[in-house]
């Protein structure tokens, strides 16, 4: 079924995607020679991002997620964060690595760091899809971006719309009509 696509403009292709996902896990090899790494993906928008790039850390990995909600159904930010569900696992001591697909606003990043940085982990950064920085509205950064973009809202590769087009290899500008 090719519909979908027809109806998005393609910001990344997938091939492109894949060329920086190595990119980024080859830094975080490099960062933490001789340790391991527990990549910790924000759920459900970093799923695919977090899948790719785990099986590009040449390190000792394991991995674990967690769920909040910051968007609602549409576009906007609610600019409230709720923690929907928790880590399986104790991160004290550890090298997180907090995985999300973008960071928008902020908020979201900023409301998960505090509440993972209370746990002490030995370290904690912050790995990214994608990062609107025009959007900021707290003063948040990720140690590891894939792309910088505009102020577009973009689906696919993880990303929703309305919990649609999470399936789209490429990311995508949402059309008008979506
Ligand atoms: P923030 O709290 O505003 O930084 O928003 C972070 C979350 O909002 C992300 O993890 C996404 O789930 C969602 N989000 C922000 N921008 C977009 C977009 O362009 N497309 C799809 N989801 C987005
Ligand atoms: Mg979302």
């Amino acid at each position: 079924m090719t519909e979908p696509k027809q109806r998005q403009k393609v910001l990344i292709r997938s091939a492109a995607i894949k060329k920086r996902v190595r990119e980024v896990a080859q830094q975080i090899a490099n960062d933490y020679k001789g340790e391991s790494v527990h990549l910790i993906g924000v759920l459900k928008g970093a799923c695919i991002f977090l899948s790719d790039l785990v099986r590009e850390i040449e390190l000792e990995t394991s991995i674990d997620f967690i769920a909040v909600a910051s968007y609602g159904k549409g576009k906007e930010s609610s600019g409230q964060v709720r923690l929907l569900k928790d880590l399986d696992s104790n991160i004290a001591g550890r090298n997180v690595i907090l995985v999300e697909d973008i960071l928008d606003t902020g908020l979201t990043l900023s409301y998960l760091l505090r509440i993972l940085r209370q746990r002490k982990p030995k370290t904690l950064r912050v790995a990214a899809l994608l990062d609107k920085p025009s959007r900021r509205k707290v003063n948040v950064t990720g140690d590891y971006i894939g792309f910088s973009i505009p102020d577009e809202f973009v689906v696919g590769y993880g990303l929703d719309y309305a919990e649609r087009f999470r399936n789209l290899k490429d990311v995508c500008i949402l059309g008008p009509h979506a």
